[in-house]
């Protein structure tokens, strides 16, 4: 089963904003294979954002995922990755559709209260920087 990384960002945690969001993500029909509260390292935020690490917005986007506590998701389901890039809405808040998570939470890309990977590569990668193997849970037995 396709599966993604989610990251419930620290503005919405501290907006008590991660039961809106989870609902969203389980209403949709996805399904949460392993979740984990906590403050992210800056050596993960470094190694999931290094893409970015040339771009201006590096250094407030690191000090930004790693100023409290995130939620981190496996989130799995028939076409996952595009299914939450839709959910989330566009990166930029302005553009995001009402309906979507940013269009009705968020105002500002660097407050943009949710990540999701946006290919197979990146989930497999950004995947494998947060979680173990044996903390995903497998739901086969029970679907
Ligand atoms: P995310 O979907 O987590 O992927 C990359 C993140 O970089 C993005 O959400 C924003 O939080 C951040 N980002 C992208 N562009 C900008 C920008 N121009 N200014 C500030 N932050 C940005």
């Amino acid at each position: 089963m396709e599966q993604t990384y989610i990251m419930i960002k620290p503005d919405a945690v501290q907006r008590g904003l991660m039961g809106e969001i989870i609902s969203r993500v389980e209403k949709r029909g996805l399904k949460i294979a392993a979740m984990r509260l906590g403050v992210m390292s800056e050596e993960s935020a470094k190694e999931h954002y290094k893409e970015h690490a040339e771009r201006p917005f590096f250094a407030s986007l690191i000090e930004y995922v790693t100023s409290g506590p995130s939620v981190s998701m496996v989130v799995e389901g028939k076409n996952s990755i595009a299914i939450m890039r839709a959910v989330n809405g566009a990166t930029n808040p302005v553009d995001a559709l009402p309906g979507t998570i940013r269009g009705d939470l968020a105002i500002e890309t660097g407050r943009n209260v949710v990540h999701a990977s946006d290919s197979t590569e990146s989930a497999q990668r950004e995947i494998a920087i947060h979680f173990k193997d044996s903390d995903i849970v497998n739901y086969s037995k029970i679907d």
